[in-house]
């Protein structure tokens, strides 16, 4: 990511429980952004197989499952790990910084 990444604070620290995830809409774009095992991930909130919300879906490590049809992606780079995902999320830069999370989009 170039240092000219627009970075956009999403929450505090603290803002979001383990294995858990809020919700961060840009330019009508649904985001989510997970804290799991101490890091932060943000992959895009719908679901690439058909129309579901990631942030309701089961986080299992690294993992997220899908509510919907149980598809299932890794956080840290989107790829779609088991069927019917086959399509990658769209996955964003995040950093901590002074208590205050940021993703870049
Ligand atoms: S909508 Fe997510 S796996 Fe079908």
């Amino acid at each position: 990511m170039s240092e000219s990444a627009n970075w956009i604070k999403v929450a505090e620290v603290g803002d979001i429980e383990d294995e858990e995830a809020i919700v961060y809409t840009h330019d009508d774009k649904e985001i989510a952004i997970f804290f799991v095992e101490d890091e932060y991930f943000a992959t895009s909130n719908v679901c690439t197989h058909e129309v579901a919300r990631l942030s309701e879906g089961y986080v299992d490590g690294t993992k997220i499952e899908c509510p919907l049809h149980q598809g299932v992606f890794c956080l840290r780079s989107g790829k779609a790990l088991e069927a019917p995902a086959e399509q990658p999320l769209d996955t964003y830069p995040v950093k901590v910084e002074g208590g205050e999370i940021f993703i870049a989009v």
